[in-house]
């Protein structure tokens, strides 16, 4: 396991106003919960356009980019950020295909979405981007430092 001078790997995971809205948000972080990633952030929050756009400037120029920017901005969103040896591939995994309907049985989107416009979560694509993305979405002070009596049998 790593030592605690280096960087453990974090990523951004975001339940969108669809799963907000249907009341999935116990459902979505149970799984990252019972895998075993720590979370060291977690709050609920109304976005800007914004932020949204600066969120996903790397789709910035395909078709669906307005429509994706609206819909994160409808409502609100739960913004976390889970920590842990290679969390961002795995919750990747945990998370499924973009396009749900494709997505495995037993991931999120799998189970429990239809549409690539309504996949209910996100998931950072790399461990630069789960850096970039918790601190595009958290401030200085909303993550906190602790580690869960868990951790020896989980790293
Ligand atoms: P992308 O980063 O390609 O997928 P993922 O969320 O799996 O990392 O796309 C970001 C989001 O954009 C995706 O979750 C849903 C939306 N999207 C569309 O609405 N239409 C599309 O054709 C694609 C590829 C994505």
């Amino acid at each position: 396991s790593l030592h605690k001078s280096q960087e453990v790997e974090q990523t951004y995971i975001m339940i969108k106003p669809d799963g907000v809205q249907r009341g999935l948000v116990g459902e979505i972080i149970s799984r990252f919960e019972k895998k075993g990633f720590l979370l060291k952030g977690l709050k609920l929050f109304q976005c800007s356009k914004d932020l949204a756009q600066e969120h996903y400037k790397d789709l910035k120029d395909k078709p669906f980019f307005p429509k994706l920017t609206d819909y994160i901005t409808s409502g609100p969103v739960v913004c976390m950020a889970w920590e842990g040896d290679g969390a961002v591939a795995s919750a990747r995994k945990l998370i499924g295909a973009t396009n749900p309907l494709q997505a495995e049985p037993g991931t999120i989107r799998g189970d429990l979405a239809v549409q690539t416009g309504r996949n209910v979560v996100h998931g950072s694509d790399s461990p630069d981007n789960g850096k970039r993305e918790i601190a595009l979405w958290f401030k200085e002070g909303e993550l906190c430092q602790w580690e869960s009596v868990q951790t020896p049998w989980l790293t």
